[in-house]
């Protein structure tokens, strides 16, 4: 059986590695997902706060993180090694090279064009083998139209694009108006895929305190189906790679994943609560799955759900929304 895939221009073992988060910044913890069988590993973002030396604005971007851990296991890294200074990410970079054999992926998290997005030639000097990009912005001004939210994420991409050779990959967040024509215009930037979606953590009111507070609740289910229409529809549209990042807990979630559209699947929530071996027994349920349904390679499964080769592609759209509503009713 066959389980390679190309994501980015990366000849992968299979399709699973661990989502950007603190999971692989101790070198340790990374060879452990390794050898669970995850076929590349994305490092947590550096933010652009952090190279500009805004702390800040950083330090409001790290809080979202802090006073929710409770649900992760011991596994869970410490705060302090998630905010490496961006020397000391580079040097993580290194670090992971030499201890892994698989690709390390790095990711950079920024809004607006600024110096920061030069660090990522010293990214790649470190040996990243791809970046991700994440331009998890939201729109809080009147003032401020869709439109030029989505071309600044088009200009991130090309002034990245343009100052590395590695692969460059956009992670999206999931609530634009017109996602197949940003994906296209991300495409045509030469962005070598997108990553399906960012999760947004929305703030919490503390009725007794009447605080507004950051809050971490780590995905469900419910968050995959999010991905998966967006990886059907895209799937027939663009070339490029699809990764699917959200909701994705069980090997039922890594098969629907790659029946939609995409290349790879990453994980950080059942990593984070169930340990890194978890990566083992999504591996051997997709290969179960695969046998039982006579499929020999993740090739021929890719997009074999997609919106046009899938039986009724109307589920994808408002047709599904009329027949759920109808079928309340009944
Ligand atoms: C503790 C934690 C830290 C994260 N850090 C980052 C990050 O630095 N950069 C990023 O792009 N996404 C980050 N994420 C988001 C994940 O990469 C992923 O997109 C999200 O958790 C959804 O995947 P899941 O359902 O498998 O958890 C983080 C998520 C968690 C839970």
């Amino acid at each position: 059986m066959d389980l390679t895939t190309t994501y980015a221009g990366l000849k992968l073992k299979n399709p699973l590695m661990p989502g950007a988060s603190p999971l692989v910044d101790n070198t340790d913890a990374a060879r452990r997902i390794e050898d669970a069988g995850a076929a590349a590993v994305v490092m947590h973002s550096l933010f652009a706060e952090q190279i500009e030396g805004n702390e800040i604005a950083f330090a409001r971007h790290v809080e979202r993180w802090q006073d929710n851990f409770a649900e992760a296991t011991s596994f869970f890294p410490a705060q302090d090694d998630y905010s490496l200074p961006p020397n000391e990410y580079v040097e993580c970079i290194g670090k992971l090279k030499a201890a892994l054999h698989i690709p390390v992926i790095a990711s950079l998290n920024g809004t607006q064009l600024g110096s920061w997005h030069t660090f990522a030639q010293q990214i790649e000097q470190a040996g990243a083998d791809a970046l991700e990009l994440n331009t998890y912005f939201l729109a809080t001004r009147r003032e401020v139209t869709g439109t030029e939210i989505e071309q600044r994420i088009v200009e991130i991409t090309r002034a990245v694009r343009s100052s590395v050779k590695i692969p460059v990959l956009v992670k999206l967040s999931p609530y634009y108006s017109a996602l197949p024509n940003l994906a296209g215009a991300l495409e045509q930037e030469r962005a070598d895929g997108i990553v399906l979606f960012n999760r947004f953590f929305q703030p919490e009111i503390d009725v007794d305190t009447l605080d507004v507070t950051p809050r971490l609740d780590l995905s469900t289910h419910e968050d995959l189906r999010l991905r998966l229409r967006a990886l059907a529809v895209l799937r027939d549209q663009v070339k490029f790679s699809l990764a699917c990042s959200g909701g994705v807990h069980t090997w039922a979630d890594v098969v629907k994943a790659i029946l939609a559209g995409a290349d790879a699947v990453q994980v950080v929530a059942t990593l984070l609560s169930r340990g890194p071996e978890r990566i083992g027994d999504l591996l051997t349920g997709l290969r179960d799955w695969m046998e039982e349904h006579e499929y020999t390679s993740i090739a021929e499964m890719r997009g074999s759900l997609s919106q046009l080769k899938c039986p009724d592609p109307e589920a994808y759209e408002r047709g599904n929304y009329l027949r759920t509503l109808q079928l309340w009713k009944e």
